[in-house]
């Protein structure tokens, strides 16, 4: 998940993938390599609990994954609340700021691939999720070396839509040069509101841009979200029916990207 522009949703869109994943019983890896770490906060992960992705990063051959990853807090809350299945898995490599490390833009071609041997040794997930850092540096493109797929995250702005044209095509010469393994180079707009006619201008127009990119459905702008990466709960479980018509968006939108 990522973006130039900060702010547009790629740790509230991870989330509410995440969500979707656990919902469905998918076996789920989510990264955190943000250095804010805000989807560990949203997740529940207990400050300072498990070695954080930015320690193992620094010798990443060294490290067996399934020695630091952690169980996300939501499984129990689903668990509960569906008085059933205790074998749902949402792991979690936490953040923190020892990634900043690595969040610059002159890595080593070997150092891009540190993630990426990093997460080699792991198996058995059905889906692997990483929340980037709003920008193009190590991070990111240590992601992308690693990912099957890249969701880019917009709102519907003039700035947004400006800027996610402009990083497809970063995206592209990057892809060529560094990560030819990528096979979905994909566009997700969020917070969209019915009611304002700028927003379904600018979605008429992400359709006519991004036209083989775009993935629907669109994200709703959705009030709750506060409250929920609050609470660090599931958007699944949270009891309005806003929140349940979001998630049901959530759920199309992973199984668009599982088909794409
Ligand atoms: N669809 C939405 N409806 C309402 N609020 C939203 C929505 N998506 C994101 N937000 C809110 O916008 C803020 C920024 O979202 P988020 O942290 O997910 O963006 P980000 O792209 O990960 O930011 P950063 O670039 O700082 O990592 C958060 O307070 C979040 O709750
Ligand atoms: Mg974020």
């Amino acid at each position: 998940m990522s973006s130039l522009k900060g702010g547009v949703g790629k740790t509230s869109v991870t989330s509410g993938l995440a969500s979707a994943a656990l919902a469905a019983g998918l076996k789920t890896l989510v990264i955190d390599l943000d250095p804010h770490a805000d989807l560990s906060t949203a997740l529940g992960l207990p400050a300072g609990q498990g070695t954080p992705v930015g320690e193992l990063l620094r010798r990443p051959k060294k490290h067996d994954l399934r020695d630091h990853v952690r169980t996300a807090p939501w499984v129990s809350i689903a668990s509960a609340k569906n008085k059933e299945d205790k074998r749902l898995v949402l792991d979690v490599l936490a953040g923190s700021s020892a990634s900043a490390l690595f969040d610059r833009p002159d890595l080593s071609r070997r150092d891009l691939h540190r993630l990426e041997t990093l997460v080699a040794k792991i198996d058995g997930y059905d889906l692997v999720l990483i929340d980037c850092p709003p920008s193009f540096s190590g991070l990111t493109r240590m992601a992308w070396v690693t990912s099957d797929d890249v969701v880019l995250v917009a709102e519907p702005g003039l700035f947004s839509v400006a800027g996610t044209e402009r990083t497809l095509r970063a995206l592209k010469l990057f892809m060529a040069e560094y990560a030819p393994s990528i096979t979905g180079t994909h566009v997700v707009a969020n917070r969209i509101r019915d009611d304002f006619p700028e927003h379904a201008y600018r979605l008429k127009e992400m359709r006519e841009m991004f036209a083989d990119h775009l993935i629907e459905p669109a994200l709703p702008e959705l009030h709750e979200w506060q409250q929920v990466q609050g609470a660090a709960y599931p958007i699944h479980q949270w009891p309005t029916r806003t929140a349940r018509a979001a998630a049901q968006r959530f759920d199309t939108l992973l199984a668009q990207l599982r088909r794409v």
